[in-house]
Protein backbone atom coordinates (compact mmCIF):
# COMPACT_ATOMS: atom_id res chain seq x y z
CA UNK A 1 0.00 0.00 0.00
CA UNK A 2 1.38 3.32 -1.00
CA UNK A 3 1.48 5.76 1.96
CA UNK A 4 -0.62 8.39 0.02
CA UNK A 5 -3.57 5.54 0.26
CA UNK A 6 -2.67 4.73 3.81
CA UNK A 7 -2.59 8.43 4.74
CA UNK A 8 -6.09 8.79 3.26
CA UNK A 9 -7.43 6.09 4.55
CA UNK A 10 -6.32 7.41 7.71
CA UNK A 11 -8.31 10.81 7.02
CA UNK A 12 -11.72 8.96 6.39
CA UNK A 13 -11.69 6.98 9.19
CA UNK A 14 -10.86 10.28 11.55
CA UNK A 15 -13.89 11.59 9.73
CA UNK A 16 -16.06 8.46 10.36
CA UNK A 17 -14.93 8.88 14.18
CA UNK A 18 -15.91 12.64 14.42
CA UNK A 19 -19.66 12.12 12.81
CA UNK A 20 -22.21 14.09 14.87
CA UNK A 21 -26.00 12.48 14.65
CA UNK A 22 -28.51 12.50 17.30
CA UNK A 23 -28.53 10.06 20.23
CA UNK A 24 -30.11 7.35 19.47
CA UNK A 25 -29.85 7.60 16.00
CA UNK A 26 -30.18 3.81 14.78
CA UNK A 27 -27.32 2.27 12.18
CA UNK A 28 -28.59 -0.36 10.24
CA UNK A 29 -28.27 -2.36 6.62
CA UNK A 30 -30.94 -3.37 4.33
CA UNK A 31 -31.85 -6.46 1.78
CA UNK A 32 -34.80 -7.76 0.45
CA UNK A 33 -35.98 -11.36 0.38
CA UNK A 34 -35.36 -12.40 -3.46
CA UNK A 35 -31.83 -10.79 -3.59
CA UNK A 36 -30.39 -12.55 -0.69
CA UNK A 37 -32.85 -15.88 0.05
CA UNK A 38 -32.34 -18.30 -2.67
CA UNK A 39 -34.55 -21.66 -1.56
CA UNK A 40 -37.80 -20.60 -4.07
CA UNK A 41 -39.20 -23.98 -3.20
CA UNK A 42 -38.37 -24.56 -0.23
CA UNK A 43 -40.33 -25.81 2.17
CA UNK A 44 -43.51 -25.24 0.12
CA UNK A 45 -42.74 -21.92 -0.96
CA UNK A 46 -44.83 -20.56 -3.84
CA UNK A 47 -43.13 -19.06 -7.10
CA UNK A 48 -43.23 -15.30 -7.02
CA UNK A 49 -43.24 -12.83 -10.00
CA UNK A 50 -39.23 -12.65 -9.43
CA UNK A 51 -39.14 -16.40 -9.77
CA UNK A 52 -40.80 -16.43 -12.90
CA UNK A 53 -39.83 -13.39 -14.38
CA UNK A 54 -36.27 -14.13 -14.19
CA UNK A 55 -36.70 -17.60 -16.75
CA UNK A 56 -37.06 -14.93 -19.21
CA UNK A 57 -34.19 -14.74 -22.37
CA UNK A 58 -32.16 -11.87 -21.71
CA UNK A 59 -34.27 -9.65 -19.02
CA UNK A 60 -30.97 -10.43 -16.37
CA UNK A 61 -27.98 -8.57 -17.34
CA UNK A 62 -26.00 -11.92 -16.76
CA UNK A 63 -28.52 -14.31 -17.22
CA UNK A 64 -28.67 -15.14 -13.62
CA UNK A 65 -31.34 -15.39 -10.81
CA UNK A 66 -31.88 -15.13 -7.05
CA UNK A 67 -32.43 -18.67 -7.17
CA UNK A 68 -29.18 -19.30 -5.20
CA UNK A 69 -28.14 -15.58 -4.32
CA UNK A 70 -26.74 -15.50 -1.03
CA UNK A 71 -28.18 -18.42 0.13
CA UNK A 72 -29.41 -16.73 3.29
CA UNK A 73 -32.40 -18.57 3.82
CA UNK A 74 -30.12 -21.87 4.63
CA UNK A 75 -26.97 -19.51 5.86
CA UNK A 76 -29.09 -16.84 7.62
CA UNK A 77 -26.98 -17.27 11.40
CA UNK A 78 -23.70 -16.53 9.32
CA UNK A 79 -25.58 -13.19 7.93
CA UNK A 80 -26.35 -12.40 11.74
CA UNK A 81 -22.73 -12.85 12.79
CA UNK A 82 -21.66 -10.44 9.88
CA UNK A 83 -23.95 -7.98 11.41
CA UNK A 84 -22.67 -8.37 14.95
CA UNK A 85 -19.17 -7.75 13.34
CA UNK A 86 -20.36 -4.35 11.70
CA UNK A 87 -21.60 -3.37 14.85
CA UNK A 88 -25.46 -3.24 13.88
CA UNK A 89 -28.57 -1.78 15.60
CA UNK A 90 -30.79 -2.92 13.31
CA UNK A 91 -31.73 -4.87 10.25
CA UNK A 92 -34.31 -3.42 7.67
CA UNK A 93 -35.09 -7.10 5.47
CA UNK A 94 -38.05 -8.57 4.04
CA UNK A 95 -40.51 -11.37 3.93
CA UNK A 96 -41.42 -13.60 0.48
CA UNK A 97 -44.98 -13.31 0.31
CA UNK A 98 -45.30 -16.81 -1.24
CA UNK A 99 -43.20 -18.52 1.69
CA UNK A 100 -45.61 -17.31 4.06
CA UNK A 101 -48.91 -17.49 1.50
CA UNK A 102 -47.70 -19.79 -1.57
CA UNK A 103 -51.09 -18.99 -3.52
CA UNK A 104 -50.55 -15.05 -2.03
CA UNK A 105 -54.26 -15.93 -0.07
CA UNK A 106 -55.95 -19.01 1.42
CA UNK A 107 -53.97 -21.16 2.78
CA UNK A 108 -50.98 -20.55 4.80
CA UNK A 109 -47.89 -22.23 4.50
CA UNK A 110 -46.08 -22.72 8.47
CA UNK A 111 -42.91 -24.35 7.65
CA UNK A 112 -42.53 -20.60 5.45
CA UNK A 113 -43.58 -18.41 8.91
CA UNK A 114 -41.70 -20.43 11.14
CA UNK A 115 -38.62 -19.72 8.80
CA UNK A 116 -38.38 -15.98 9.97
CA UNK A 117 -39.73 -16.75 13.44
CA UNK A 118 -36.10 -18.09 13.44
CA UNK A 119 -34.40 -15.22 11.94
CA UNK A 120 -36.29 -12.73 14.50
CA UNK A 121 -35.14 -14.57 17.30
CA UNK A 122 -32.04 -14.67 16.15
CA UNK A 123 -31.76 -11.44 15.48
CA UNK A 124 -33.18 -10.49 18.80
CA UNK A 125 -30.58 -12.85 20.72
CA UNK A 126 -27.49 -10.90 19.14
CA UNK A 127 -29.22 -7.47 20.16
CA UNK A 128 -30.24 -6.38 16.57
CA UNK A 129 -33.69 -4.84 15.94
CA UNK A 130 -35.54 -5.72 13.36
CA UNK A 131 -37.07 -3.77 10.80
CA UNK A 132 -39.66 -5.88 8.81
CA UNK A 133 -40.81 -5.14 5.43
CA UNK A 134 -43.96 -6.52 3.83
CA UNK A 135 -43.27 -6.33 0.52
CA UNK A 136 -40.00 -5.92 -1.65
CA UNK A 137 -40.99 -6.55 -5.34
CA UNK A 138 -41.95 -10.43 -5.20
CA UNK A 139 -45.86 -10.52 -5.77
CA UNK A 140 -47.24 -14.47 -5.98
CA UNK A 141 -47.49 -15.08 -8.95
CA UNK A 142 -50.52 -16.43 -8.35
CA UNK A 143 -51.86 -13.44 -7.73
CA UNK A 144 -50.30 -11.73 -10.94
CA UNK A 145 -52.08 -14.74 -12.67
CA UNK A 146 -55.12 -12.93 -11.49
CA UNK A 147 -54.06 -9.17 -12.58
CA UNK A 148 -51.53 -8.01 -9.82
CA UNK A 149 -51.52 -4.93 -9.04
CA UNK A 150 -54.04 -4.03 -11.77
CA UNK A 151 -56.67 -5.57 -9.50
CA UNK A 152 -58.01 -3.81 -6.44
CA UNK A 153 -58.70 -7.48 -4.83
CA UNK A 154 -54.65 -7.47 -4.75
CA UNK A 155 -54.77 -4.41 -2.28
CA UNK A 156 -57.01 -6.93 -0.10
CA UNK A 157 -55.01 -10.18 0.09
CA UNK A 158 -52.04 -7.77 0.93
CA UNK A 159 -53.62 -6.19 4.13
CA UNK A 160 -54.62 -9.92 5.07
CA UNK A 161 -50.85 -11.06 4.51
CA UNK A 162 -50.46 -8.10 6.74
CA UNK A 163 -52.61 -8.87 9.34
CA UNK A 164 -51.35 -12.67 9.26
CA UNK A 165 -47.50 -11.43 9.14
CA UNK A 166 -48.19 -9.28 12.26
CA UNK A 167 -50.49 -11.91 14.17
CA UNK A 168 -46.92 -13.93 13.78
CA UNK A 169 -44.40 -11.56 14.74
CA UNK A 170 -45.61 -8.86 16.54
CA UNK A 171 -45.15 -9.92 19.45
CA UNK A 172 -41.41 -9.42 18.76
CA UNK A 173 -41.04 -7.02 15.69
CA UNK A 174 -42.20 -3.40 16.15
CA UNK A 175 -40.87 -1.76 13.12
CA UNK A 176 -43.05 -2.56 10.39
CA UNK A 177 -42.89 -1.31 6.62
CA UNK A 178 -45.58 -1.40 3.82
CA UNK A 179 -44.31 -1.39 0.68
CA UNK A 180 -40.72 -0.89 -0.83
CA UNK A 181 -40.74 1.96 -3.35
CA UNK A 182 -44.06 1.79 -5.19
CA UNK A 183 -42.76 4.04 -7.56
CA UNK A 184 -40.02 1.33 -8.99
CA UNK A 185 -42.04 -1.32 -8.86
CA UNK A 186 -45.07 -0.44 -10.19
CA UNK A 187 -43.58 1.91 -13.06
CA UNK A 188 -40.37 -0.71 -13.96
CA UNK A 189 -42.55 -3.64 -13.68
CA UNK A 190 -45.56 -2.15 -15.27
CA UNK A 191 -44.54 0.83 -17.48
CA UNK A 192 -41.24 -0.11 -18.95
CA UNK A 193 -41.18 -3.67 -18.65
CA UNK A 194 -37.70 -3.92 -17.55
CA UNK A 195 -38.81 -5.92 -13.92
CA UNK A 196 -41.14 -8.34 -12.72
CA UNK A 197 -43.50 -8.95 -14.02
CA UNK A 198 -42.11 -6.87 -16.86
CA UNK A 199 -45.14 -5.46 -18.13
CA UNK A 200 -44.87 -2.78 -21.43
CA UNK A 201 -47.57 -1.00 -20.63
CA UNK A 202 -46.52 2.92 -20.23
CA UNK A 203 -47.76 5.14 -17.67
CA UNK A 204 -51.49 3.58 -17.99
CA UNK A 205 -49.64 0.72 -16.19
CA UNK A 206 -47.53 2.83 -13.61
CA UNK A 207 -50.36 4.66 -12.64
CA UNK A 208 -52.63 1.94 -12.04
CA UNK A 209 -50.29 -0.35 -10.43
CA UNK A 210 -49.27 2.60 -8.14
CA UNK A 211 -52.83 3.44 -7.11
CA UNK A 212 -53.48 -0.24 -6.09
CA UNK A 213 -50.00 -0.87 -4.40
CA UNK A 214 -51.08 2.67 -2.51
CA UNK A 215 -54.66 0.99 -1.20
CA UNK A 216 -53.10 -1.60 -0.24
CA UNK A 217 -50.44 -0.07 1.95
CA UNK A 218 -53.42 2.09 3.41
CA UNK A 219 -55.30 -1.43 4.22
CA UNK A 220 -52.47 -3.21 5.86
CA UNK A 221 -51.69 0.08 8.00
CA UNK A 222 -54.88 -0.38 10.36
CA UNK A 223 -54.51 -4.35 9.73
CA UNK A 224 -51.16 -4.14 11.46
CA UNK A 225 -52.10 -1.96 13.87
CA UNK A 226 -55.18 -3.56 15.37
CA UNK A 227 -52.77 -6.59 15.82
CA UNK A 228 -49.94 -4.56 17.78
CA UNK A 229 -50.74 -1.82 19.83
CA UNK A 230 -47.08 -0.49 19.80
CA UNK A 231 -46.21 -1.07 16.49
CA UNK A 232 -44.33 1.66 14.39
CA UNK A 233 -45.94 1.38 11.25
CA UNK A 234 -44.49 3.69 7.67
CA UNK A 235 -43.50 2.69 4.13
CA UNK A 236 -40.32 2.84 1.90
CA UNK A 237 -40.41 5.45 -1.07
CA UNK A 238 -37.54 5.76 -3.42
CA UNK A 239 -37.25 9.77 -3.86
CA UNK A 240 -35.37 11.19 -6.39
CA UNK A 241 -33.98 15.41 -5.91
CA UNK A 242 -35.13 16.69 -9.24
CA UNK A 243 -33.64 19.77 -10.78
CA UNK A 244 -34.79 20.99 -14.28
CA UNK A 245 -32.00 21.04 -17.10
CA UNK A 246 -32.60 24.45 -17.84
CA UNK A 247 -34.76 27.60 -16.81
CA UNK A 248 -36.05 26.90 -20.57
CA UNK A 249 -40.51 26.49 -19.31
CA UNK A 250 -40.15 23.57 -20.98
CA UNK A 251 -37.61 22.05 -18.76
CA UNK A 252 -38.49 23.37 -15.80
CA UNK A 253 -42.19 21.70 -16.34
CA UNK A 254 -40.50 18.49 -17.45
CA UNK A 255 -38.96 18.50 -13.94
CA UNK A 256 -41.93 19.21 -12.62
CA UNK A 257 -43.88 16.52 -14.08
CA UNK A 258 -40.98 13.64 -13.30
CA UNK A 259 -41.24 15.04 -9.67
CA UNK A 260 -44.77 14.69 -9.65
CA UNK A 261 -44.40 11.15 -10.87
CA UNK A 262 -42.03 10.24 -8.86
CA UNK A 263 -42.14 11.67 -5.25
CA UNK A 264 -45.36 14.16 -4.83
CA UNK A 265 -48.16 11.45 -6.40
CA UNK A 266 -46.83 9.32 -3.44
CA UNK A 267 -45.95 11.77 -0.49
CA UNK A 268 -48.97 13.73 -1.23
CA UNK A 269 -51.12 10.50 -1.25
CA UNK A 270 -50.07 9.44 1.83
CA UNK A 271 -49.15 12.87 3.71
CA UNK A 272 -51.95 15.16 2.20
CA UNK A 273 -55.14 12.88 1.72
CA UNK A 274 -55.12 13.49 -2.29
CA UNK A 275 -53.10 12.95 -5.52
CA UNK A 276 -51.89 16.23 -6.74
CA UNK A 277 -54.34 18.05 -9.24
CA UNK A 278 -51.67 18.15 -11.69
CA UNK A 279 -51.03 15.14 -11.97
CA UNK A 280 -54.67 14.08 -12.06
CA UNK A 281 -55.07 16.25 -15.06
CA UNK A 282 -51.91 15.12 -16.50
CA UNK A 283 -52.67 11.42 -16.56
CA UNK A 284 -56.59 12.05 -17.17
CA UNK A 285 -57.96 9.10 -18.85
CA UNK A 286 -55.36 6.37 -17.96
CA UNK A 287 -55.93 6.36 -14.24
CA UNK A 288 -57.66 3.77 -13.02
CA UNK A 289 -60.81 3.59 -11.10
CA UNK A 290 -59.97 5.68 -8.09
CA UNK A 291 -62.93 5.51 -5.40
CA UNK A 292 -64.25 8.29 -3.06
CA UNK A 293 -63.12 6.67 -0.42
CA UNK A 294 -59.92 5.67 -1.28
CA UNK A 295 -58.10 8.83 -0.48
CA UNK A 296 -58.51 8.46 2.98
CA UNK A 297 -58.05 4.92 2.88
CA UNK A 298 -54.54 5.43 1.07
CA UNK A 299 -53.64 8.29 4.18
CA UNK A 300 -54.02 6.48 7.18
CA UNK A 301 -51.90 8.29 9.45
CA UNK A 302 -48.27 6.93 9.50
CA UNK A 303 -45.43 7.13 12.07
CA UNK A 304 -42.51 7.02 9.55
CA UNK A 305 -41.19 7.95 6.18
CA UNK A 306 -38.35 5.11 4.96
CA UNK A 307 -36.38 7.24 2.50
CA UNK A 308 -34.07 5.08 -0.17
CA UNK A 309 -32.34 7.76 -1.69
CA UNK A 310 -29.26 7.05 -4.45
CA UNK A 311 -28.96 10.62 -6.75
CA UNK A 312 -30.64 13.37 -8.12
CA UNK A 313 -32.61 13.88 -11.33
CA UNK A 314 -31.58 16.32 -14.02
CA UNK A 315 -34.27 16.31 -16.55
CA UNK A 316 -34.81 18.15 -19.76
CA UNK A 317 -38.01 17.60 -22.10
CA UNK A 318 -38.28 14.47 -23.75
CA UNK A 319 -40.43 11.94 -25.01
CA UNK A 320 -40.04 9.65 -22.04
CA UNK A 321 -42.45 7.64 -20.49
CA UNK A 322 -45.79 9.97 -22.32
CA UNK A 323 -47.40 11.89 -21.11
CA UNK A 324 -44.72 12.36 -18.43
CA UNK A 325 -42.22 13.10 -21.61
CA UNK A 326 -38.94 13.70 -20.55
CA UNK A 327 -35.25 12.82 -20.18
CA UNK A 328 -32.50 12.86 -17.68
CA UNK A 329 -29.61 14.87 -18.72
CA UNK A 330 -25.82 13.39 -17.11
CA UNK A 331 -24.16 16.59 -15.56
CA UNK A 332 -20.16 16.15 -15.33
CA UNK A 333 -19.49 14.18 -12.26
CA UNK A 334 -18.73 10.48 -11.06
CA UNK A 335 -20.88 7.88 -11.41
CA UNK A 336 -21.32 4.51 -9.91
CA UNK A 337 -21.69 1.09 -11.75
CA UNK A 338 -25.34 1.56 -12.55
CA UNK A 339 -24.95 4.77 -13.58
CA UNK A 340 -26.25 7.21 -10.83
CA UNK A 341 -24.05 10.17 -10.36
CA UNK A 342 -22.31 10.05 -6.98
CA UNK A 343 -24.15 13.69 -5.55
CA UNK A 344 -23.79 13.43 -1.74
CA UNK A 345 -25.42 16.39 -1.15
CA UNK A 346 -28.79 14.47 -2.82
CA UNK A 347 -29.07 13.17 0.10
CA UNK A 348 -29.37 16.30 2.81
CA UNK A 349 -31.80 17.76 -0.07
CA UNK A 350 -34.26 15.10 0.09
CA UNK A 351 -34.37 15.13 3.54
CA UNK A 352 -35.64 19.00 3.73
CA UNK A 353 -37.55 18.17 0.80
CA UNK A 354 -39.81 15.63 2.77
CA UNK A 355 -39.18 17.57 6.23
CA UNK A 356 -40.50 21.16 4.95
CA UNK A 357 -43.18 19.67 2.53
CA UNK A 358 -44.93 17.00 4.40
CA UNK A 359 -43.70 16.88 8.21
CA UNK A 360 -43.39 13.62 8.72
CA UNK A 361 -42.77 12.59 12.35
CA UNK A 362 -39.84 10.56 11.74
CA UNK A 363 -37.95 9.85 8.73
CA UNK A 364 -35.25 6.81 8.28
CA UNK A 365 -32.79 6.78 5.43
CA UNK A 366 -34.16 3.26 4.73
CA UNK A 367 -31.48 2.51 1.83
CA UNK A 368 -28.70 4.29 0.64
CA UNK A 369 -25.49 2.71 -0.88
CA UNK A 370 -23.33 2.24 -4.22
CA UNK A 371 -22.94 -0.16 -6.90
CA UNK A 372 -19.79 -0.94 -8.03
CA UNK A 373 -18.41 -3.51 -10.60
CA UNK A 374 -17.74 -6.88 -9.07
CA UNK A 375 -14.92 -6.69 -6.61
CA UNK A 376 -11.79 -9.27 -5.45
CA UNK A 377 -10.37 -9.87 -2.73
CA UNK A 378 -6.68 -8.30 -2.73
CA UNK A 379 -3.49 -10.60 -1.47
CA UNK A 380 -3.82 -9.43 1.82
CA UNK A 381 -7.21 -10.75 2.58
CA UNK A 382 -9.43 -7.68 1.79
CA UNK A 383 -11.79 -6.00 -0.37
CA UNK A 384 -10.77 -2.59 -0.28
CA UNK A 385 -13.72 -0.77 -1.86
CA UNK A 386 -12.22 2.76 -1.02
CA UNK A 387 -15.09 4.37 -2.85
CA UNK A 388 -17.61 3.02 -1.19
CA UNK A 389 -16.37 3.73 1.93
CA UNK A 390 -16.04 7.35 1.36
CA UNK A 391 -19.48 7.60 -0.17
CA UNK A 392 -20.77 6.17 3.48
CA UNK A 393 -19.14 8.97 5.16
CA UNK A 394 -19.70 11.57 2.42
CA UNK A 395 -23.20 10.90 2.82
CA UNK A 396 -23.82 10.40 6.78
CA UNK A 397 -22.24 14.11 6.65
CA UNK A 398 -24.73 15.47 4.97
CA UNK A 399 -27.47 13.45 7.12
CA UNK A 400 -26.14 14.86 9.91
CA UNK A 401 -25.93 18.79 8.89
CA UNK A 402 -30.02 17.78 7.93
CA UNK A 403 -30.48 16.51 11.30
CA UNK A 404 -28.42 19.38 13.20
CA UNK A 405 -30.93 21.69 11.48
CA UNK A 406 -33.69 20.23 13.03
CA UNK A 407 -34.85 17.23 10.38
CA UNK A 408 -36.43 14.83 12.51
CA UNK A 409 -34.03 11.89 10.69
CA UNK A 410 -33.89 9.06 13.29
CA UNK A 411 -31.92 6.59 11.45
CA UNK A 412 -29.36 5.30 8.62
CA UNK A 413 -29.72 1.93 6.94
CA UNK A 414 -26.74 1.11 4.17
CA UNK A 415 -27.73 -0.69 1.02
CA UNK A 416 -27.08 -3.34 1.21
CA UNK A 417 -25.65 -5.65 4.12
CA UNK A 418 -24.05 -7.96 1.79
CA UNK A 419 -23.40 -8.40 -2.37
CA UNK A 420 -26.47 -9.92 -3.70
CA UNK A 421 -28.62 -10.46 -6.66
CA UNK A 422 -29.27 -6.68 -8.35
CA UNK A 423 -32.43 -7.17 -10.17
CA UNK A 424 -31.78 -6.77 -13.82
CA UNK A 425 -27.93 -6.69 -13.37
CA UNK A 426 -27.61 -9.62 -11.87
CA UNK A 427 -24.53 -10.20 -10.06
CA UNK A 428 -22.46 -7.62 -12.34
CA UNK A 429 -23.56 -4.61 -9.74
CA UNK A 430 -22.29 -5.37 -6.22
CA UNK A 431 -23.65 -2.88 -3.75
CA UNK A 432 -22.86 -4.69 -0.75
CA UNK A 433 -20.65 -3.61 2.32
CA UNK A 434 -19.70 -7.03 2.68
CA UNK A 435 -18.38 -8.98 0.16
CA UNK A 436 -19.49 -12.66 -0.86
CA UNK A 437 -17.58 -15.17 -3.11
CA UNK A 438 -20.98 -16.85 -4.58
CA UNK A 439 -18.49 -19.90 -5.42
CA UNK A 440 -18.05 -20.69 -2.02
CA UNK A 441 -20.67 -18.29 -0.39
CA UNK A 442 -17.84 -16.74 1.66
CA UNK A 443 -18.79 -13.89 3.25
CA UNK A 444 -15.95 -10.94 3.98
CA UNK A 445 -16.47 -7.40 5.92
CA UNK A 446 -15.20 -5.11 2.73
CA UNK A 447 -13.47 -2.02 3.52
CA UNK A 448 -16.67 0.35 3.63
CA UNK A 449 -18.46 -2.15 6.05
CA UNK A 450 -15.24 -1.57 8.57
CA UNK A 451 -15.82 2.26 8.20
CA UNK A 452 -19.66 1.99 8.51
CA UNK A 453 -18.62 -0.08 11.76
CA UNK A 454 -16.71 2.36 12.97
CA UNK A 455 -19.42 4.72 12.35
CA UNK A 456 -21.95 2.44 14.10
CA UNK A 457 -19.47 1.55 16.72
CA UNK A 458 -17.26 4.55 17.92
CA UNK A 459 -18.70 7.47 15.89
CA UNK A 460 -20.08 10.53 18.08
CA UNK A 461 -23.39 9.28 18.26
CA UNK A 462 -22.49 7.00 20.75
CA UNK A 463 -24.65 6.57 23.80
CA UNK A 464 -22.05 5.37 26.37
CA UNK A 465 -23.72 1.86 26.45
CA UNK A 466 -23.38 1.12 22.86
CA UNK A 467 -20.68 -1.66 22.83
CA UNK A 468 -17.93 -0.87 19.85
CA UNK A 469 -17.96 -3.04 17.06
CA UNK A 470 -15.44 -5.83 17.24
CA UNK A 471 -13.34 -5.50 14.14
CA UNK A 472 -9.49 -6.11 13.44
C1 LIG B 1 -34.16 -1.23 -4.05
C2 LIG B 1 -33.16 -2.34 -3.84
C3 LIG B 1 -32.07 -2.24 -4.90
C4 LIG B 1 -31.38 -0.91 -4.71
C5 LIG B 1 -30.19 -0.67 -5.61
C6 LIG B 1 -33.57 0.07 -4.45
O1 LIG B 1 -34.28 0.58 -5.53
O2 LIG B 1 -35.02 -1.13 -2.95
O3 LIG B 1 -33.82 -3.56 -3.88
O4 LIG B 1 -31.19 -3.30 -4.88
O5 LIG B 1 -32.29 0.13 -4.92
O6 LIG B 1 -30.56 -0.60 -6.93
Amino acid sequence: MTSSIASERQALEARARSLVLPKGFVFGAATAAYQIEGAPQADGKGESIWDRFCRLDGVIADGSSGDIACNHYHLWREDIAVMKDLGLDAYRFSLAWSRLFPLGAGRANATGFAFYDRLIDGLLEAGIEPFLTLYHWDLPQALQDKGGWYSRETAEHFANYAAAAAAAYGDRVKRWTTLNEPWTFCWSGHATGEDAPGLNDGAKGGVSASHHALLGHGLAVPAIRAEIADASVGIVFDLNVVEAASSDPADVAAARRFDGAQNRWFLDAVFKGRYPDDMLALYGKLLPDIRPQDNAIIAAPVDYLGVNIYRRSVIAEGTELAPLNFQRIQPEGSYSAVNYEIWPRCIYDILHYVSDNYAPKAIFISENGVATKPETVSSDGHVWDDLRAKYYVDHLEEVSKAAGEGVPVKGYFAWTLTDNFEWAYGYTTPFGITHVDFATQVRRIKYSGKIFAIIAGEGKTLTETKPSARLA
